[in-house]
């Protein structure tokens, strides 16, 4: 079984629902308190022992790597400023050098298209997908946790996070059949992408984290466009599933939807209130702005 060391995270999106504050930013750099939405996800791979972390953008996304990148100006002035704890934050945020890799999706053909741009970094070996969008407050991390149900299949398997949504909301995801359960993991039966409510195998979505393995990147390079005109990454699952096993894991944490406003919005409302420095000043503002003082 090989073990999983790179990670990609397809960051290429327009980011419209989010205009105008994505006119000239990226939507992976709004902030959820005061880490951007990408340096959450990569914390969580790094969290999961990832090493290499692979970006695939766009245009006008040149700022995620400069934030994953030293800035030497503002390293001086922290210094001569003695702010240590800030320095120290910048220096453990940072990937080692060598260690982080961009491409790019020239034209935005959907996910399954940004994830193949990226098969040249990966090579020949299984590897993590995240969804910049989605983030999953717990500890360990939702990637840890699939990693480790990934380890006790004792197979090269492709493990996907899921979860269960509200009837009404099963059209706007991938939904899996489930199989034979054992604990947290389930042999996955059958996957289908933005279904019909009256047509989902079961109330179950992927979440926006997966373990694949390298033959995907082959069936995806001769994917056809799915839901939306897009190729997407759950139809090359579909192909795959045909010669390889797929699990689900149900994992615990509370996952944000953060490509929505409102999800965006409640985990920035969550992260804060697990902070130690700005819970309980924010928890009174809270309360006063619904009335309950
Ligand atoms: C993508 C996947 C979908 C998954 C979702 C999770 O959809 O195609 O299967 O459920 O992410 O957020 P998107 O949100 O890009 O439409």
């Amino acid at each position: 079984m090989k073990p999983i060391r790179k990670a990609i995270f397809p960051v290429a999106g327009l980011g419209t629902r989010f205009l105008p504050a994505t006119k000239a930013m990226p939507k992976e750099m709004l902030p959820v308190v005061d880490r951007p939405l990408i340096q959450h996800v990569v914390d969580e791979a790094r969290e999961a022992g990832i090493e290499h972390f692979i970006f695939v953008t766009g245009r006008n996304k040149g700022v995620i790597e400069d934030h994953f990148d030293r800035q030497f100006e503002l390293e001086l002035t922290l210094k001569e400023r003695r702010k240590h704890s800030d320095l120290k934050l910048l220096a453990s945020d940072l990937p080692g050098p060598g260690t982080t890799s961009f491409t790019r999706q020239q034209s935005p053909l959907g996910l399954g298209h940004a994830v193949w741009c990226a098969r040249e970094l990966v090579g020949n070996e299984p590897f993590a997908l995240v969804l910049p969008d989605v983030l999953v407050q717990h500890s360990p991390g939702c990637l840890a946790q699939m990693i480790e149900a990934y380890r006790a299949t004792k197979q090269n398997a492709n493990v996907i996070a899921v979860e269960e949504v509200p009837a009404d909301r099963i059209h706007q995801y991938g939904v899996v059949g489930v199989g034979k359960t054992k604990g947290n993991t389930f042999a996955i039966t059958q996957m289908v992408e933005k279904p019909k409510r009256e047509d989902a195998p079961s109330n179950l979505i992927i979440t926006g984290r997966y373990i694949l393995q390298p033959e995907i990147f082959d069936l995806l390079g001769t994917q056809e466009g799915g839901a939306g005109g897009e190729i997407q990454i759950t139809d090359a699952m579909i192909r795959l599933a045909k010669t390889q096993p797929f699990y689900g894991v149900k994992f615990e944490g509370r996952s944000f939807d953060c490509g929505s406003k409102v999800g965006f919005l409640a985990a920035n409302v969550a992260y804060a209130l697990a902070r130690d420095d700005i819970a309980p000043a924010f928890r009174k503002e809270i309360e006063e702005l619904l009335g309950k003082k």
